[in-house]
């Protein structure tokens, strides 16, 4: 399935059947225009919980709210017409238990449209997407590197180096078998990534982890030079917006200052229209 063949957008089950064949492409998008920008190029289109760090300048996800996330993925979704929204659970939406996690992921997809919820989590979340899938909201897993979980992985380290391979293989096992239909890997090993890959049967969708995974993701900011906070070595730069929007911003304040700006082009004069002179 090619992102400009399709009429409507994709169901999970057509991510699923996208494993092994041509790479799945998604990005995150938090705002209308720039899911316009990319509902053509995706198979599915990410509202990330990093629209806290990308959007409202938190220093980490875990400020995320639901309300926040109900917000940019109403946002998305009137931005999209082929592509598949994929809405983030936010930090302490849904790790209570399975209970609460139906609640907050059914509102979400209530609310905002999107054909699937993804939560952070392997061996501890499997139980949770179990009974999610089983009640009718598909499941993105997401392992490897955790942002929800800075405080406990000590950083944003590289997951799954040595002896804590098996561990996350073991993650990314779990979530599959408990019926996720993708699992997205977050900044690990490249060996490790393309092992998970051959050994689980729904598409691994790479972010810091290798070409040889079913599908890529990144942040739309950051692959776009818009968010320039900091770059992590996965990130590749297809643009420079945010060099080129601040000497955008520069150029119009030194016109103002110098009474260039508005030219005659951009004002009005005072004849009125079809009146005879
Ligand atoms: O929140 C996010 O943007 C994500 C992607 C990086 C996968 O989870």
């Amino acid at each position: 399935m090619s992102a400009t063949a399709r009429k409507t957008a994709p169901l999970p089950d057509d991510i699923r059947a996208m494993k092994g064949g041509t790479p799945i492409v998604s990005l995150t998008a938090y705002t209308t225009p720039m899911a316009q920008m990319m509902d053509a190029h995706c198979d599915f289109v990410l509202v990330g919980d990093s629209v806290g760090m990308v959007l409202h300048g938190l220093p980490s996800t875990l400020g995320v709210t639901m309300d926040m996330m109900v917000m940019h993925g109403q946002a998305v979704a009137r931005g999209l017409s082929s592509a598949m929204l994929v809405i983030d659970m936010p930090f302490g939406s849904y790790e209570e238990g399975r209970e609460q996690a139906f609640r907050n992921a059914a509102r979400l997809m209530a609310e905002t449209g999107a054909g699937a919820v993804k939560l952070e989590g392997g061996v501890a979340m499997a139980d949770t997407i179990a009974f999610l899938v089983a009640r009718g909201i598909p499941v993105m897993a997401h392992v490897g590197l955790t942002p929800q979980s800075i405080n406990t992985l000590g950083g944003y380290k590289v997951q799954g180096r040595g002896d804590a391979g098996d561990a996350l293989k073991a993650d990314a096992q779990a979530v599959a078998e408990a019926g996720a239909f993708a699992v997205v890997l977050e900044k690990v090993p490249e060996t490790l990534a393309d092992d998970i890959t051959a050994a689980v049967d729904i598409p691994t969708i790479g972010i810091g982890a290798s070409a040889g995974c079913d599908g890529q993701i990144l942040v739309v900011d950051d692959m776009l030079g818009l968010f320039t906070a900091f770059k992590a070595k996965f990130v590749k730069r297809y643009a420079e917006l945010g060099n080129e929007g601040e000497a955008a911003i520069a150029a119009y304040a030194e016109d103002v200052r110098a009474r260039r700006f508005p030219g005659p082009e951009h004002v009005f004069g005072d004849a009125v229209p079809g009146a005879k002179a």
